[in-house]
């Protein structure tokens, strides 16, 4: 049977590993959220983006190839998940979780109390991926993105507390 039928159904693929972002991670960061939003941010945005020190990313790996990262930006005690994606065929499975579990894992130590977040409404899977992550909505900012049509959607303003 085809390596190809077999990765389609998630079979016979080790499971993804987590690591800090690295400078060099910039091509495949840009190509994968190109490939999950509507407005990408090319490889010189997350270069600049990778270089801040404001700036946390950690990304998801089968062997070499890069397919999910989590960026988070803020200063103690309060910090924003920026984005958060997970290639096409590697979602579903868990990652999207892992890659948020593990970004808070060390802020609490770090002195931040507070994550917050911006999602599109009707945006279902990440919706219930941060519901199920302890984030609830505090607010809805009408007309802050636009979809593909160029019709103004909302966004839901989440949050959690890690304290
Ligand atoms: C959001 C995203 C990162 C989630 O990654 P993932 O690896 O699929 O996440 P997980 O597998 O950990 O969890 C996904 C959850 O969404 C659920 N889900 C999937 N499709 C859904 C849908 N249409 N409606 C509701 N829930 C859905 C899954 O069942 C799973 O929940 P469960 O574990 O309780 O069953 C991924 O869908 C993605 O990259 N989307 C495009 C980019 C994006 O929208 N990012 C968020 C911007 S704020």
């Amino acid at each position: 049977m085809s390596g190809g039928f077999l990765d389609f159904l998630g079979l016979g693929r080790p499971d993804a590993s987590l690591r800090a972002a690295v400078p060099g991670d910039a091509e495949a960061l840009a190509a994968l959220h190109a490939g999950a939003f509507r407005i990408g941010w090319d490889a010189a945005e997350f270069e600049r983006l990778l270089a801040n020190r404001l700036t946390r990313a950690l990304v998801a790996t089968e062997g070499e190839k890069l397919i999910g990262f989590i960026l988070l930006s803020g200063v103690a005690p309060e910090i924003e998940i920026l984005s958060v994606a997970v290639s096409k065929h590697r979602q579903g499975r868990g990652i999207g979780g892992r890659l948020i579990a593990s970004a808070f894992g060390t802020l609490a130590a770090e002195g931040f109390t507070t994550v917050f977040l911006e999602v599109e409404e009707g945006n279902a899977p990440a919706i219930h991926l941060y519901g199920r992550c302890g984030f609830t909505q505090i607010g809805r900012r009408t007309g802050y993105y636009r979809d593909k049509t160029g019709h103004p959607v909302a966004a839901l303003v989440m949050r959690r507390d890690i304290a």
